[in-house]
């Protein structure tokens, strides 16, 4: 253990530099090509490029995706204290049900999920009513009917499968975003990986930062980048450098009831933080119980080590 602790931080000391230029997000150089609208991570073949010299000079600085990585924000479900800010929460699902549910489904929640974002039953009952859901078994007669949605159902979708979906966007359908909070956080790379499991740290908030990003970063593609017919330029998105959404949100798209400023930044933000609710509904319980368990253990292990010393007190060394 004494011999391997200084060779582990001599590895690392020469790995830095190196792992670090390779995490740094290259400009895209030359031609890129979009990659295919809907693309896996790993298919992102936004590298290949165009022909001759400026081709191999491409070729040889393959974009590494994403092309930035997205801010730091500051959550209030961050750290080892974090709590859901109830207000931003209401705020994301509304956001949610009137612009994101046009594409993306949620078919992991239910209505009656929403009661621990401080809705009463009636409001719960209330919102589910007001969806058109079919019901999974058949009338009398063997049809299958539509009623409005009760507390249990789960949200609907709003295509009957993602080939639909496909077809109407364009070629790409829309994510499930029920877990994309978990499902998407940007590699953060050695060393700063490591930093992020130190209690006063912790960082695991990659998720919603990316999301938060997505949604506030297009832009116009840079004149040498060219991208494929249908998709939207966006430096944050994490396997290419376009993608088949179209920015979804624009200022004063959403009224909010609460004072909140109506605009992209706090749209996003709020979304964020609710789909990362929706990942993870039980993330403050956790901490909590985490904290508590973390004290219990510090105290065991102080009482074993009284209990230690008096057992062999009496015991010459
Ligand atoms: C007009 C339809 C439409 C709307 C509205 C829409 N999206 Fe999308 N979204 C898409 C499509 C299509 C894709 C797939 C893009 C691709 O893979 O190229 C997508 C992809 C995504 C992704 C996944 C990106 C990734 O890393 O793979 C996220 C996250 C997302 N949308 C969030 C949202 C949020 C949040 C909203 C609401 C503010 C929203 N979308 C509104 C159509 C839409």
């Amino acid at each position: 253990m004494r011999k391997l602790l200084p060779a582990l931080l001599a590895a690392g000391v020469v790995l830095t530099p190196v792992l670090g230029r390779a995490q740094e997000p290259a400009a895209p150089a030359g031609q890129v090509e979009g990659a295919a609208p809907g693309a896996a991570p790993e298919s992102g073949s936004g590298g290949e490029a165009a022909t001759g010299a400026e081709g191999e000079h491409a070729a040889s600085h393959t974009p590494h995706y994403p092309l930035k990585k997205p801010a730091e924000l500051s959550w209030s479900f961050a750290g080892p204290f974090g709590h859901w800010d109830l207000g931003q929460l209401q705020r994301g699902l509304k956001v949610y049900k009137e612009v994101c549910s046009n594409c993306h489904s949620m078919n992991l929640v239910s209505f009656r999920n929403f009661g621990a974002l401080g809705y009463s039953d009636e409001q719960v009952r209330a919102l589910a009513a007001e969806y058109q859901i079919t019901d999974p078994a058949p009338n009398a007669q063997g049809e299958m009917f539509q009623r409005p949605g009760i507390p249990s159902d789960r949200l609907p979708s709003p295509f009957p499968n993602p080939e639909a979906a496909a077809a109407a966007l364009g070629g790409a359908h829309p994510p499930d975003l029920s877990l994309i909070a978990k499902a998407r956080s940007v590699e953060r790379g050695f060393p700063r990986f490591l930093f992020d499991i130190l209690p006063w740290s912790q960082y695991a908030e990659g998720g919603p930062d990316y999301i938060h990003a997505l949604l506030t970063g297009y832009e116009d593609a840079p004149a040498d980048v060219t991208i494929q017919p249908g998709t939207y330029y966006n430096p944050h998105f994490i396997s290419g450098p376009a993608l088949a959404m179209a920015p979804p949100l624009s200022e004063g798209q959403v009224t909010y009831d609460d004072g909140a400023p109506q605009t992209l930044e706090q749209y996003s933000r709020d979304v964020s933080a609710f789909l990362m609710w929706a990942a993870e509904p039980h993330l403050v319980e956790r901490k909590a119980t985490g904290f508590v368990v973390m004290i219990f253990l510090i105290g065991f292990a102080i009482m074993l080590y009284l209990v230690k010393r008096r057992v062999w007190a009496d015991t010459p060394h």
